[in-house]
């Protein structure tokens, strides 16, 4: 099932490509603000017959050093379910340990498919000093060691 998806880092300087990551966080996180897409890393799936079905992207930290911040992903609701949001982490875990940074961090807020996903990975999660979600009293904070 995996094997008719492929993910591809995309140049999100590219307005048809920066297009087309608007368009899928619009499907799949429509409540949130699209975050600087000219920021990081960005990737986007593609399903057999070359339409864009996901994209995920991977920022430095803002707050830890020589760390990365996994930040938004999303898959097509017909799509879900095949594995992809686990794909998309290890894609941007790879990416992060030959950029050589140490460690990897995110969040998830009552979303149990996410958080299934970062613990399949490798993820563990812990109690930052000063949490950064908005929303910290729901907020689970994930971070690993590359
Ligand atoms: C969250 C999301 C990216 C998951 O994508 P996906 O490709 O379906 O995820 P996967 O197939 O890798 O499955 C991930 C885990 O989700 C869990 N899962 C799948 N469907 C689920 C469901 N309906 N309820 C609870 N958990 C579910 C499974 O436990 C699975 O892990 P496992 O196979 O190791 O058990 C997708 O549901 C989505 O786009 N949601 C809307 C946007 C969003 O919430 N993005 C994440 C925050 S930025």
């Amino acid at each position: 099932m995996t094997g008719k998806f492929f993910i591809r880092e995309v140049d999100t300087a590219d307005s048809e490509i920066s297009e087309t990551i608007e368009k899928l966080h619009r499907i799949t996180l429509r409540e949130d603000e699209v975050p600087d897409l000219l920021r990081g890393h960005w990737w986007l799936v593609y399903n057999g017959v070359g339409q864009a079905v996901g994209y995920c992207g991977l920022y430095p930290s803002y707050r830890y050093a020589n760390a990365g911040y996994l930040i938004r992903a999303g898959v097509a609701a017909k799509h879900r379910g095949n594995g992809l949001q686990k794909r998309m982490i290890r894609v941007r875990e790879a990416k992060a340990r030959r950029l050589g940074w140490d460690w990897l961090f995110s969040d998830t807020c009552e979303n149990p498919a996410s958080a299934n996903s970062l613990a399949a990975c490798g993820f563990r999660m812990f109690e930052p000093k000063l949490p950064w979600n908005s929303n910290h009293k729901l907020a689970l904070y994930w971070r690993k060691r590359l």
